[in-house]
């Protein structure tokens, strides 16, 4: 969703926000601004644009134009108003004196909006953001944190805030509440920003905000204070995710190249945690007493990591025999779920930020449930809620679409599923070896499949003019099924939906007409004469089917699919994981074919911060 950044030092400010707000872009959004002190004229110097960055960026001559050394800046992704100059941030007060970038929502703001209207204050934007720069200039009498501190407490709702007011132009305010801000401490400089890429150029030393927190930048120190002013000591992390991971590197898409990523990601993320014939998890402690006791797994995610959920349900329950649902978590805080002390709650997100899954989060913990995420942002703030963490490490993934943070979270789901086997004893000694030897197998196997890439860029050309998909297969292969459709929908716009084949006769075989596509998986072994015979069914009645098997069934696959795509042998347990690299390349040529902005796909963003 939006991104901000912010700047205090000695440099000139403009250039390193549009660097900053360009690492963010990723993050999806529909106008950009910054506004800069401008210490020769003596006051904030705001400019906005509708549209890409690079339109700001050319009416500033990169930032050359813009005089000053302290800024904030931000990428909007209209939520109040639609996508125009006047209702990007940031929002400034009525005399111009105070300018706010905000990421989030203010629910309460057309109370607040008629509030200040009655008090003779006029607005220019349709935003919920302007309320907040009006009111802090109506609570304005010299004293700036003050009057920040009287506008928190009338606002309701989510927000990360950077606050400029001309009147102490050495001095960045941040405050967070429910979505996301860290600070960077650089040499003789400080910043904000909204994603540790933002500012990863100028240093690697960040702390994170918590909730109701507020902080003063200065250019040699920043403060950090509490929801009741006292001040707070941060802990100051090293960041060690490398600047060229969050770089293009000389792939045309951050997509293609996190695809490409997925070998060494998945190394990152199993090989540590097998030592010597164990899954091994280093500050992760749950007693065995605790696992043996637990009556339920509940896992909870949204979107692609809420498909990952479906097939850790699959693999937790062969391995650990123990219950497990799956939810969304935009429906678990509405659907009164039964959560108690002996069930684990599973919480899955990429970013660690989506709003749903960490409401989601916050139901479970209420209920009495324990938390464990699997996350890849480090120091994100599901990850910092949860009572315990395993982290993904797949470095940053800056593509909307998600691919290798995907594959590494199913990787730590086997190797969870595993965990549990072990302290249960509900997995012999030799199937756990076999297991273990299969996933330290699997990041080779991924490489295997990325090779056959230019297969697969055939098939997507062979089919990227259809205009409706649909993806059919049994358990494993339906939870993958769902996947790959929405990867394709994501990206391509086509439309496309995933069925669980034997559902196929109970309605949807009447959509199937020569020449619709079906992309059928038949990876699982033990469901394979099934797989083959739903595709002799959708075939029969004309659909063109791009089967997806292993290497063993090519041969029977063929005699009756119109193209066959392949993945090694493997085990169930690592199964998904290399069904999903050929579903991920078949949706990013298509794409590519079509002509779409793959890495920022039309009305999505990276981190959903909404509801
Ligand atoms: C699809 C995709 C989304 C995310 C979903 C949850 O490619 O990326 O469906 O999986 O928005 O995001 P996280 O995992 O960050 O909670």
């Amino acid at each position: 969703m939006c991104g901000i950044v912010g700047y205090v030092g000695q440099e000139q400010a403009a250039p390193i926000l549009l660097d900053g707000l360009s690492r963010l872009e990723y993050r999806g959004y529909d106008s950009a601004g910054v506004a800069v002190y401008d210490s020769t004229l003596g006051t904030l110097s705001v400019h906005k644009a509708k549209g890409r960055l690079n339109v700001l960026s050319q009416q500033l001559h990169g930032g050359a134009d813009l005089h000053g050394t302290i800024g904030i800046g931000h990428t909007r992704w209209a939520t109040h108003g639609a996508p125009s100059d006047v209702n990007s941030h940031p929002q400034v007060s009525r005399s111009g004196k105070i300018a706010v970038v905000h990421n989030g929502i203010i629910e309460n703001y057309a109370e607040l909006k008629s509030f200040l209207i009655s008090q003779g204050i006029p607005f220019t934007s349709e935003t919920d953001t302007e309320v907040i720069a009006q009111l802090i200039e109506y609570f304005y009498d010299g004293d700036l944190l003050s009057a920040v501190g009287r506008v928190l407490h009338r606002i309701q709702g989510a927000y990360a805030l950077g606050i400029l007011c001309d009147d102490c132009p050495d001095k960045l305010i941040a405050v967070r509440k429910d979505s996301p801000l860290i600070l960077g401490y650089g040499e003789g400089c400080s910043f904000l920003a909204s994603d540790v890429t933002a500012i990863l150029r100028h240093t690697r030393k960040v702390s994170y905000m918590e909730d109701g927190e507020l902080a003063v930048l200065t250019q040699d120190s920043i403060q950090c204070y509490n929801h009741l002013m006292q001040p707070v000591d941060k802990e100051i992390v090293q960041v060690d995710w490398e600047m060229d991971a969050a770089e293009k590197g000389g792939y045309e898409h951050f997509m293609f190249k996190e695809i490409m990523e997925q070998p060494q990601a998945l190394r990152r993320c199993i090989s540590p945690r097998i030592r010597e014939g164990e899954v091994v998890f280093e500050d992760f402690h749950l007693d065995p007493q605790y696992i043996r006791d637990l009556q339920k797994i509940y896992i909870v995610a949204c979107g692609s990591s809420y498909h990952v959920g479906m097939v850790g349900k699959y693999q937790l329950e062969k391995l650990t025999r123990k219950p497990v649902e799956v939810a969304l978590a935009s429906e678990f805080r509405y659907m009164d779920p039964i959560v108690n002390e002996h069930t684990l709650v599973v919480v899955i997100s990429q970013s660690g930020e989506t709003l749903d899954t960490m409401a989601a989060l916050r139901e479970a913990r209420r209920l009495g449930g324990k938390i464990l995420s699997i996350v890849n942002v480090v120091g994100s703030s599901i990850a910092r809620e949860s009572d315990q963490v395993l982290y993904t490490w797949a470095g940053p993934e800056i593509a909307v679409a998600t691919t290798k943070a995907y594959s590494t979270q199913l990787a730590v789901i086997c190797l969870l599923a595993l965990y549990f086997a072990r302290v249960l004893g509900t997995v012999e000694d030799g199937e756990y070896r076999s297991c273990l030897e299969d996933l330290l197998r699997l990041p080779d196997q991924v490489e295997q499949v990325l090779s056959q890439k230019d297969h697969i860029q055939y098939f997507a050309s062979q089919y990227f003019n259809h205009d409706s998909v649909f993806f059919i297969g049994r358990n494993i292969d339906y939870a993958m099924g769902l996947e790959g459709s929405l990867k394709l929908k994501e990206i391509s716009y086509i439309h496309s939906e995933a069925y669980a084949s034997g559902e196929l006769k109970h309605g949807t075989i009447s959509l199937i007409e020569p020449g619709t596509l079906v992309v059928a998986l038949g990876t699982c072994k033990r469901l394979f004469q099934k797989a083959m015979s739903n595709v002799v069914e959708v075939k029969s009645r004309g659909a063109d089917v791009l089967a997806l098997t292993t290497e063993s069934c090519r041969k029977e696959m063929e005699g009756t699919a119109s193209a066959v795509m392949t993945i090694p042998d493997a085990r169930e347990l690592v199964l998904p994981c290399l069904s999903v690299v050929p579903l991920q390349l078949f949706a990013y040529y298509v794409a590519l074919m079509r002509g779409c902005d793959i890495d920022k796909p039309r009305n999505l963003a990276k981190s959903v911060t909404v509801e």
